[in-house]
């Protein structure tokens, strides 16, 4: 379905000079720093898959995404969506693709939603059918019933985002990118996300390219991820074996009743220590919570506990130091 082979974008940035005229200067200078943000990736997307995109900031996840879309032209390297080059043929894609970025409406800022949404329906030439069928079903689905008739500057950033992904599937595409669709979302708002995401991906095999920092979206929706650290693809494979190989180290937060010494344990490090407070690391396959809580707890007596899960910038640091 999409097909990515040896991609690379670089960036021409203009190089800055200060003092006199350096604004004219600067015009006429002509020097350029390079800045590759996309590095001979190469991967492929299967049709009805969800799959995570993953890397730090900076990595050049928005730069692929925007590749895909047709936003952008690649410096060298090829990209099909679906048999269709985006950026040369931007008029077939945009009809077959759905695109969402969580960091930036897509939809007029002063127009009450609905009159988008129709406004939408003309652009994309939308059949009656398909646009009523879609939009009776979308509203609930996604708890919209109450903003329909608001502009989206009335709007709280989920209802916005919410928004944003009913329209970018109003036109039945065969692809959606998400790029940080549940950024600044309240858990219950990321629930309704994650459900309706799922339900459209099983009921009309829409494809999913999504790009998250959290964890939990990537755990809930897909089986497969593709990393990618400084514009070069670093992992792509199953999530389980990611983690299983990369995200082993778990961390235990013990509070304890009164101030305690520091101390050695079995099969697990003392990271921090702080007031009544200390933090261990373990290996998955070496400890288990409850395992340390209870040789601990033996020794001292224990207030309360926290076990806190990698994160996929912990991932990302382990598959880096990895290679
Ligand atoms: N228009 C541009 N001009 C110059 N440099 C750019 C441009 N867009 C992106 N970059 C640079 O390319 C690199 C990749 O940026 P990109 O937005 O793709 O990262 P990202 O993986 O989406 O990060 P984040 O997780 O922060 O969204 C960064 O170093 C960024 O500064
Ligand atoms: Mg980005």
């Amino acid at each position: 379905m999409i097909e990515v082979s040896h991609l690379k974008k670089e960036f021409r940035i203009p190089v800055q000079k200060k003092g006199r005229f350096a604004a004219v200067r600067n015009l006429f200078s002509g020097e350029y720093t390079v800045k590759r943000a996309v590095d001979d990736i190469s991967f492929t997307v299967n049709k009805g898959e969800i799959v995570g995109f993953i890397g730090k900031n900076g990595a050049g996840k928005s730069t692929t995404i925007k590749m895909l879309s047709g936003i952008l032209k690649p410096t060298s390297g090829s990209v099909t969506v679906d048999g269709i080059r985006p950026f040369e043929q931007r008029m077939e894609n945009v009809g077959q693709i759905g695109v969402v970025f969580g960091q930036k409406t897509q939809l007029w800022w002063d127009v009450p939603l609905i009159e988008s949404y129709r406004l939408l329906r003309e652009i994309y030439k939308i059949d009656d059918t398909v646009y009523r069928e879609n939009l009776d079903r979308y509203i609930p689905m996604l708890g919209l019933e109450e903003v329909i008739h608001k502009p989206v500057r009335q709007m709280s950033l989920g209802q916005r985002v919410k928004s944003d992904i009913c329209a970018a599937l109003l036109h039945d595409p065969k692809i959606l990118f998400l790029d940080e669709p549940t950024i600044g979302v309240d858990v219950v708002s990321k629930k309704y996300l994650h459900d309706f995401i799922s339900e459209i991906n099983r009921e009309k095999g829409t494809t999913v390219l999504l790009t998250t920092h959290d964890m939990g979206d990537i755990e809930k929706l897909c089986s497969r991820v593709v990393v990618i650290d400084s514009g070069r693809l670093m992992y792509d494979g199953g999530l389980e074996s990611m983690v299983q190989k990369f995200g082993a180290v778990r961390s235990l937060m013990i509070e304890f009743e009164t101030p305690v010494e520091d101390f050695r344990i079995e099969d697990a490090e003392l990271v921090r220590s702080e007031g009544n407070r200390k933090w261990f690391s373990f290996h998955r396959d070496k400890a288990t919570p409850m395992g340390l809580i209870r040789s601990i707890g033996d020794r001292f007596p224990i207030h309360d506990i926290a076990i806190i899960e990698p994160d996929i910038e912990n991932i990302v640091r382990n598959l880096y130091e990895s290679r």
